[in-house]
């Protein structure tokens, strides 16, 4: 794996309007004495108040395309050059899959070639199947993915530690809870022989963000500081007071540190609730450390736990078939990845007659 490096980031803002900025990077801010009341911090707080992202909205991959189109034109109008360009969680889906046992894990992926000229190569986006779930569960089911965004407001506030006036600070949940607000980092990186540009979400930063993306940063690899190396992902989980707990937990960092992993974020921060959201304690965890821990764990088994570097392998596998199948192609034909789940296969096939998911401002660039 090459180490990634971002280049360039954007940011959706209340309105899910599109930012070429870092507006909406969150900075860290967790305090174990916010939790110190007897129940720990109510998640479910502000619940009523929830602005929801319109869930029925296909975005494709427009913020991303869109930000590289922004970026290639003030960088001298160089296209960059890649084998795949996808947001970050088509990349982890596949990591995870080779110890991904539960029913819900069916998906497909469109895949598109763009760019013979330039030698850049497919695209991935995703349509996930919904899983059919009954009412009761649906509605526990979004009260859960809210403590997942409430924890993402407490832990954060809106600028710098310095910068912020004592007043934001305190009033940092206050607001309803968003979620269509977000940042998001572009980065390039490699996997065996395979470029590519990974689109992410990046929770927050843990203290600031550098000012300059610098376009080499080998010139001055010991004075560079990496934004990446600032960012933190946040996650929830259940306390753990069980074995079943913590094998579920341990199960669970297979896709924090996949996701973590996969746009070089070197930490997570994991928010411990009870059954009933109420936010106890939370531990950090250095993501590269993540898969030994796992091996050193008494729940340790070689045939049920999961194996980072078989996860890396599996994917830089899955890239390397999937850049030499889809043939390149001026105006290309959509393909479709499919995994059905519990099965041994994937499946890459034409999808003859489905237009092209590419952003209109994309193709026009690229074919300039
Ligand atoms: P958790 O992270 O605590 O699970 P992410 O962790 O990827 O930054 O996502 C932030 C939160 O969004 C999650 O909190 C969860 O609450 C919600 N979320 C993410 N993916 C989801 C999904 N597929 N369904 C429901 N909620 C989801
Ligand atoms: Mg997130
Ligand atoms: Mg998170």
């Amino acid at each position: 794996m090459r180490q990634p490096r971002e280049f360039t980031c954007f940011s959706y803002d209340e309105q899910r309007a599109l930012r070429h900025d870092d507006s909406s990077l969150g900075y860290l801010y967790l305090l174990k004495e916010d939790l110190a009341t007897q129940n720990g911090y109510n998640l479910s707080e502000g619940y009523d108040r929830f602005i929801q992202r319109d869930a029925g909205v296909d975005e494709h991959l427009d913020g991303l395309l869109v930000a590289l189109t922004k970026y290639e034109k003030e960088h001298g109008g160089r296209k960059t050059a890649g084998d795949i360009v996808t947001w970050r969680g088509m990349l982890t889906k596949l990591m995870c899959l080779p110890f991904e046992k539960d029913g819900d894990s069916t998906f497909e992926m469109n895949i598109t070639y763009f760019d013979v000229s330039c030698k850049c190569g497919v695209v991935l986006k995703s349509k996930e199947y919904k899983s059919s779930h009954d009412e009761p569960e649906d509605d526990r089911r979004q009260l859960m993915s809210y403590w997942g965004y409430k924890f993402e407001q407490i832990a954060t506030i809106p600028k710098p530690w310095g910068e912020c006036t004592r007043d934001e600070i305190e009033k940092r949940t206050h607001k309803p809870v968003n979620n269509n607000v977000q940042y998001c980092s572009i980065i390039k990186s490699g996997l065996g022989s395979v470029r590519m540009i990974v689109g992410g979400e990046v929770d927050c930063a843990k203290d600031y963000k550098p000012d300059e993306q610098r376009d080499n940063p080998d010139n001055d690899a010991e004075l560079f500081d990496n934004p990446l190396d600032h960012y933190v992902e946040l996650k929830t989980n259940q306390v753990i007071n069980h074995d079943t707990g913590a094998r579920n937990f341990e199960k669970k960092l297979l896709r924090v540190w996949a996701q973590s992993f996969l746009l070089g974020v070197p930490k997570a921060i994991v928010g411990f609730r009870t059954r009933e959201g109420y936010l106890q304690t939370f531990e950090e965890f250095e993501v590269q450390k993540i898969p030994a821990m796992i091996k050193k764990s008494k729940f340790y088994h070689p045939r049920n736990s999961w194996d980072g570097n078989e996860a890396i392998a599996f994917l830089a596998a899955c890239l390397q078939w999937i850049k030499t199948s889809i043939p390149a192609e001026e105006n290309g034909e959509v393909w479709k990845l499919r995994y059905i789940a519990r099965s041994d296969y994937l499946l890459l096939m034409k999808a003859p007659g489905q237009a092209s998911f590419l952003h209109p401002d994309f193709v026009e660039w690229r074919k300039e």
